[in-house]
Formats: structure tokens, sequence, C-alpha cells
């Protein structure tokens, strides 16, 4: 190794060899002014949330305890699906849906923009674990970044630090994940609040495991331990491996007579993932406690059946739209400090506040930085502001949720945002048709990536910007996960939908607290308990199968949210037929099989 004359990049607090070179083959490409090893310490979260404030990045609120505000670039807003890429050698094995470019190409472009790019900064060694620490095999990486801002946030979403680098020894498997915001400082120069890069590129090497991010500081783009690492990269060791990583919320459902279930649930970002995993059931005698709101890497046990462990560590979760009402639990877990918002409004005596908690105050600043009143005609948090919070601090966390073993799921839930055509709830008729559901779910964009919102695109599995391989590999790798194991001991399979409309454009089911009422038919139907209609589309319950009591909508919405309307099935018919062309020769023959029969359903 060449002696790099960079204060700190010689005081390694390790003997991990791969580690060692890769820092410093990093630190002489970007030339920071330090290097520093991140250690989780409460005493660095002190050191660098002052740093942040100093430098115009936070704002420290005086209504929640070691909690900030931030504020980012407008530009910088959301992931950027249209420069993440799948780099893997073969443009075959990136498949239909991802952006590709060739390995050796990305690395040489992306080595130029590094060059020097962390000059006037300090460069973040951060060791990280995916899951819990005292796992067999313990999933590692190593995110060096030129952000306070992510290491603070890396602090919150995973398990970091000294605990993480005293599982490295000298020579485990780690994931190298490279960060720089792109904003070199020359001397002298005043930093902005928020550096980045117009340019940016999220890029990941599949067969050699490695992430490289450039230009952006937002959460999905710069914590790469969350969407990179653990659902790009983690999908493509599950299918080498023969297990699933999932865009997926992990819940337990405990019945009146104390029976406990694990529900995992995939919905597309924003849409409801966090909401369903707090849920506080409006059915008496029914609980729910949090494993995960996001991801769940699922594996079968000795015993047969599907365990599921959420890889992170902390909530980063949608801002507007969280309320008492609406989500109690997850205001209980950021009332109890130790959070970061981003692009959210500050209040004028140091809060926070967004849109959907109730009558806006008088006078705010916006996310944009700007005063705001009630008449100012814009949103005064961006749609997709998130706070960034500690798991430990939910109030209904399951006892088990770093149980390294996982809970065993019985339920699988697929679910999108459609104001049309997709009933509350169906139950599939076995794995199979289960997998289709997942391989042909549709839902309107939302604010979570850039582009146009409330554009109707199919998001397999809720894993549309997230499947690290071929697209339709990845649902082969779904049938054959179901050939795995017992049918009698694989999930069952349901479909949901929390947002159709009616004629007013009203929500035709009232969700949030109430969709435990959906949770306890599925549950029902799993025990052999609850009725439901045969439909050309699966098992959909009646009014008269769920329970209603208590339920404050009409009769009409309700018929209406649970209504199959063959019309609007007819013309989504062509809509998968154009998906599944597009998947190409490898979309496995059980999927063409079920459109085949489901049109023959729809049609008889
Ligand atoms: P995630 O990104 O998938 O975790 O989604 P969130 O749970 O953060 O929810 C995203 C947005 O959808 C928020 O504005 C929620 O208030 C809203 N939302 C969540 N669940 C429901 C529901 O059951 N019904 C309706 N109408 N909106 C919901
Ligand atoms: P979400 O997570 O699914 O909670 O929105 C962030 C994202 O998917 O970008
Ligand atoms: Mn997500
Ligand atoms: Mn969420």
């Amino acid at each position: 190794m060449t002696a790099l004359a960079i204060p700190g990049l010689d005081s390694a607090p390790t003997a991990h060899q791969r580690l060692l070179e890769w820092v410093h083959e990093v630190a002489e490409l970007t030339t920071p002014d330090r290097v520093v090893w991140a250690d989780g310490s409460d005493e660095e979260w002190e050191r660098l949330t002052a740093k942040l404030v100093e430098a115009g990045t936070f704002t420290p609120l005086k209504q929640k305890p070691n909690s900030f505000w931030a504020a980012s670039d407008p530009g910088d807003v959301a992931r950027v699906e249209e420069r993440t890429f799948i780099c893997s050698v073969d443009p075959q094995d990136a498949g239909p849906t991802n952006h590709w470019m060739d390995p050796a190409e990305m690395k040489a472009t992306m080595t130029e923009l590094y060059r020097g790019c962390m000059r006037g900064r300090t460069m973040y060694v951060i060791p990280f674990c995916m899951g819990p620490l005292d796992a067999e095999k313990p999933m590692l990486g190593v995110e060096i970044t030129d952000s306070e801002y992510v290491v603070v946030s890396m602090r919150v979403m995973t398990r970091m630090g000294s605990k993480a680098l005293a599982k490295f020894g000298e020579d485990a498997d780690f994931v190298p994940c490279l960060h720089s915001v792109g904003a070199p400082l020359d001397e002298g120069q005043q930093d902005v609040a928020w550096p980045a890069n117009e340019t940016k590129y999220i890029s990941h090497f599949p067969e050699t495991r490695e992430i490289w991010s450039y230009g952006s500081g937002y959460g999905g783009n710069a914590l790469l331990g969350k969407k990179c690492y653990s659902l790009r990269i983690a999908s493509v060791i599950g299918r080498d491996e023969g297990w699933l990583a999932e865009h997926m919320l992990i819940l337990k459902l405990i019945s009146p007579e104390n029976k406990v279930y694990y529900i995992a649930a995939a919905f597309p970002s924003a849409c409801g993932k966090t909401n369903l995993a707090m849920l506080e059931p409006t059915i008496p005698g029914w609980k729910v406690e949090t494993l995960g709101d996001d991801i769940a890497w699922m594996k079968f046990g000795e015993d047969g059946r599907l365990y599921a462990v959420n890889p992170e560590a902390g909530f980063f979760g949608v801002a507007p739209g969280t309320d008492w009402h609406t989500n109690p639990n997850a205001m209980r877990t950021i009332e109890r400090g130790n959070t970061v918002f981003t692009n959210v409004a500050l209040t004028d005596n140091g809060d926070i506040w967004w849109e959907g908690m109730g009558e806006p105050p008088a006078h705010l600043t916006s996310w944009k930085k700007e005063d705001w009143t009630p008449d100012s005609g814009e949103l005064s948090s961006h749609p997709n502001s998130r706070y960034c919070t500690p798991m430990s601090q939910c109030p209904i966390l399951a006892p088990e949720w770093d149980d390294p073993n996982g809970v065993p799921i019985s339920a699988i839930f697929f679910g999108g945002r459609r104001k049309d055509t997709i009933p509350l709830v169906t139950e599939s008729r076995d794995w199979n048709h289960g997998t289709f559901m997942g391989a042909t779910l549709s839902s309107e964009t939302t604010a979570a990536a850039k582009g146009k919102v409330g554009v109707v695109r199919r998001d397999p599995m809720a894993m549309l910007p997230f499947i690290g391989y071929n697209a339709a590999d990845y649902f082969a790798h779904w049938i054959a996960t179901g050939k795995r194991a017992d049918a009698a001991k694989l999930p069952k399979i349901f479909y949901v939908n929390w947002f159709r409309r009616g004629e007013e454009n009203q929500f035709l089911w009232p969700g949030f607290g109430e969709n435990s009422r959906v949770l306890k038919w599925a549950i029902e139907r799993i025990e052999g308990k609850a009725a439901a209609q045969e439909t050309p589309i699966g098992y959909v319950p009646t009014l008269a199968d769920l329970d209603t009591e208590g339920l404050d909508a009409s009769q009409e919405d309700l018929e209406a949210a649970l209504k199959v309307n063959r019309e609007e099935w007819l013309a989504e018919i062509p809509l998968i037929e154009e998906w599944f062309d597009k998947m190409g020769e490898k979309l496995p023959t059980s999927l063409k099989d079920e459109l085949a029969a489901l049109k023959q359903r729809l049609n008889g």
C-alpha cells in the first residue's frame, strides 16, 4: 500500500486486509482531507449532528429531543430510477426492466467522477450489518461516504460501527458500498447546506456484489444498506442461494385467542407498508406488533416453513399523511426523539409539521426554506418527505424483531394503489396463482421516485425498481420457491387494494386501522373459518364474510370496494399481455398458463 498523507487513513481499527486495501484505494482516488472510521457511538452522533447544524444541513428541533430538521436540495428528493443501473456482465442478466451498462464501462465513467470528489471533505468508513449481528453468517457491508447526513442516517437504519466491525475478523465477506455526494470543496470554498451533483449514478455490480453511488444525498440513493444492498444485491444473492429478498413489511398479528400469525406484505413505495406494519386494529381483541416496514429476507427453516428477517434497524417513513388518527404508533415512535426529518415543514416553535397533521399553523418554514402560510397555494412538505427513526422506539415492536432465525410467515399480501379494477382483497388459488398476482401487480406511481405521479404501471411484487437481475428469472425463482416446500406449509398469498375509489373520487374503503378487518378475514381463511366467493380472479369475500361491525362506511361503498368488475378485468388483460410480452422468452410457462386460465375464467 502506498503511504498517503491523509490524516486518519492509517489508524484503521481492523486487520481485515481486503477492507484496508479498498479503503486506501478509495482514499487515493477521491483525495479527502481526512479519513474517519465510524464507530456508532453517542459521542460520534453528537459530533456529527453538531457539524451538520453548523453547516446548516440540520436545524435542531426544540420540541423533540435529539431530533433534527433537514431540507434537501430541491432536485434531490427521491430515488432516481432513470439513473439506477444494474451492471451485469451480460445485459440479459439485467433483463427487460432495469437500466443496464457494461460494468467496465460504468466503472471507467464513475472512476473519473470519483477522482478528487472528496476534496475538502471527510471520508467516513461505515462498517455495517444488515440483519441481526448474531446471525450465523452476518450480512456485512461497508459504506464509504463523504456525507455526515449519511453516517447519521445509517446509524438509525442499520447496525453499524464497532459492533458491526467486530464481525469482520480478518477475512469475512462484505459488500463494498461507495458513496459520494460529488461536491468537492476548494480551499476556503463555502459549503452549501445540501451538497449534491446534478449528475447522478446509482450503480450495482451483481457479479462482484459492489455498489457505487454518486451525486445524491437522498435516502434511497445514498443509504446504501437499504435498497441497494438489501434489495438489489440481496435479491441476486437470494437467487443464487435459494432465498427471497423482498420489498415487504413484517407484522405479527395476535388473535383474541392469543394465537400468533406473522404476515409479510409488499406494496410499492408510498402505498401503505409502514402504516400496515404499525397498524392499530379497530376490531376488539386483535393486536398487531411490528417487525419491519420495508424489507424482508425470507428463507426456509428446517420445518419447511418460510421465515422472514428484517435487515434494517430503523424506519425511513413517508411523513405526509402520518398522524395520530392514521398511524399513532409512528407518531409515538418519533415523539421519543432521535429522529431526522427531511423535507417536512418547520414550525415557528421548533417542531415539525406536514400535510395530513390536522389544521395547519398560521406560519411555517416550508421544505423549500420559504415562508409558508395556509394561503401559499403549495405544499409545505414535499410529498416524499421522510422521518428516519430507530425501530427500537416503536411502542409495539415485537420482542423477536432481532431474532436471527426470523419469524414463520403465514400469509403474504401483495397490494398496489389502484382507483379501479382491483378489489379490496382477493385470495389466490395456490402459490403459482399468487405468484401470478404478484408478477402482474400494478400501481399508480408515487412521489417516492422522481417522475410523473399517478400513472398506472406494472410493479411486480412491488419490486420493479429493486430486482437486481432479470425480472423473468425473478418470477422463475418465485415459482421454484413454491416447489421447495410442502404446499400446506407455504404462506397463502393475497392481493389487496386499499385505494379503490368511488364516483366522487372518495376512497371506498376507510383503510388504516380498519385494514385489520382484512387481516382477520385472511387469517380466518387460513384457519378454514371464513367464507369467500370463487370468482374468475380468485376468492373474494362478500360483505357478509368480512367483520364490518362498527365500521363507519356506507354499504354501497363497501360493496363497490369488493366488486369484481368483469369489464374492468377484461380491459386489464391486454395490459398484462403487453407486460408479459416485454418479459420475453424467459417468462415461466406456469405464468403464461395462469394468464390463459384467467382469460378463460373471465370469458366463461
Ligand atoms: P410505504 O411507503 O409503503 O411505507 O407507505 P406508507 O405507509 O408510508 O403510506 C404512504 C401514504 O399512503 C401515506 O400518505 C399514508 O397516509 C397513505 N396510506 C397508507 N395506508 C393507507 C390506507 O389504508 N388507506 C389510505 N387511503 N391511505 C393510506
Ligand atoms: P417506502 O421506502 O417503500 O417506505 O416508500 C422508500 C422507497 O421505497 O423509496
Ligand atoms: Mn421501500
Ligand atoms: Mn415506508
